[in-house]
C-alpha cells in the first residue's frame, strides 16, 4: 500500500504539569501548542483528567478557540467529559481509561467488556461531529470490537513496545512491534483509521512510524522532556524529521 503522510499530534499535558507545580499561569500550554504547530505539529492533544492534575477546563476552551490545527481532546468516557466535549466541540475525542492513582494512562480501554458503557457516549460524540478515537491495546479482537462500536479511529497503545525498547530487550521489542503491526493491518483492513502513541521517543519512534497503516502518532512526554535541553521547537522538528525518515525508508 502507498503510505500517506504521517501526522504528528503533540500532547502538551506536561507543559501544564510544570505550570501547575507553582499554581500560576506560566508556562502557558497554549503558547507551547502554537510553538509546536509552527515547528511542524499537525495537531495538538490535551487530556483533561478527572482530577485536573495538568490540563484545566480553561485550557481546553483556549486551545479550541486559538488553534488553527485539529484539537484532539483526550478524555475518560464519563458523562462529565462527554458534556465538556459537546460544549467545546474539539475536532476529535480520544477515549482513554482513567484511574486516579495512575501516573499516566497505563493500558488500553477495555472496549469488549465496556461496550455497553461506551456505545452511547461514542454515539453522542459522533452525532455532534466529533471524530471518536479509542485508545486500545494492539490486538485483532479489539480492532473488531472497535469496528462494531462504530468508532472511526483507534489509537494503538505503544507503551509495551516502548518499555521493551527502553530496556534494550530486542526480542521483546520485536514481539511488541509485531503486535502493533498485526493490529494496524487488521484494523486498517476493517476500515479503521489507525493512530498510535504512548511512550514514544526519538529512539523508538522509527519502526512505528514506518508502518504504512498508521496515520497519526500522538507524542507528549519525550517531546517536553527533550524540550528542556533543545527547546520545544527543536524537539518537535527532530521528532518530525525522525518520523519522516522512517516513513520514506
Ligand atoms: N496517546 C494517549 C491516548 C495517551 O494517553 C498519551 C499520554 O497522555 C499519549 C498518547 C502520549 O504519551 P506520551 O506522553 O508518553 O508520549
Amino acid at each position: 500500500m502507498t503510505s500517506e503522510k504521517l501526522r504528528l499530534g503533540v500532547n502538551i499535558d506536561h507543559v501544564a504539569t510544570v505550570r501547575n507545580a507553582r499554581g500560576g499561569d506560566y508556562p502557558d500550554p497554549m503558547r507551547a501548542a502554537l510553538l509546536a504547530v509552527e515547528a511542524g505539529a499537525d495537531g495538538i492533544t490535551a487530556h483533561l483528567r478527572e482530577d485536573r492534575r495538568h490540563i484545566r477546563d480553561s485550557d481546553i476552551v483556549a486551545l479550541k478557540r486559538g488553534l488553527s490545527v485539529p484539537l484532539n481532546f483526550e478524555m475518560a468516557a464519563t458523562d462529565e467529559m462527554v458534556a465538556i466535549a459537546l460544549s467545546t466541540r474539539p475536532h476529535a475525542a480520544c477515549l482513554v481509561p482513567e484511574k486516579r492513582e495512575e501516573r499516566t494512562t497505563e493500558g488500553g480501554l477495555d472496549i469488549i467488556r465496556g461496550r455497553d458503557h461506551l456505545a452511547p457516549r461514542i454515539r453522542a460524540l459522533s452525532e455532534a461531529g466529533i471524530r471518536v478515537s479509542l485508545f486500545v491495546e494492539p490486538e485483532p479482537a479489539v480492532m473488531e470490537a472497535a469496528r462494531a462500536l462504530g468508532a472511526p479511529v483507534v489509537e494503538l497503545h505503544t507503551g509495551s513496545y516502548c518499555e521493551a525498547a527502553l530496556d534494550d530487550d530486542a526480542a521483546r521489542t520485536a514481539h511488541e512491534l509485531a503486535r502493533i503491526r498485526r493490529a494496524a493491518e487488521h484494523g486498517a483492513g476493517l476500515g479503521l483509521e489507525i493512530h498510535a502513541g504512548h511512550g514514544l521517543t526519538l529512539g523508538s519512534v522509527g519502526p512505528v512510524a514506518a508502518l504504512p497503516q498508521i496515520r497519526e502518532l500522538n507524542i507528549g512526554h519525550s517531546l517536553i522532556a527533550d524540550a528542556i535541553f533543545a527547546g520545544l521547537a527543536q524537539a518537535v522538528r527532530d521528532m518530525r524529521a525522525a518520523m519522516d525518515r522512517a516513513r520514506s525508508s
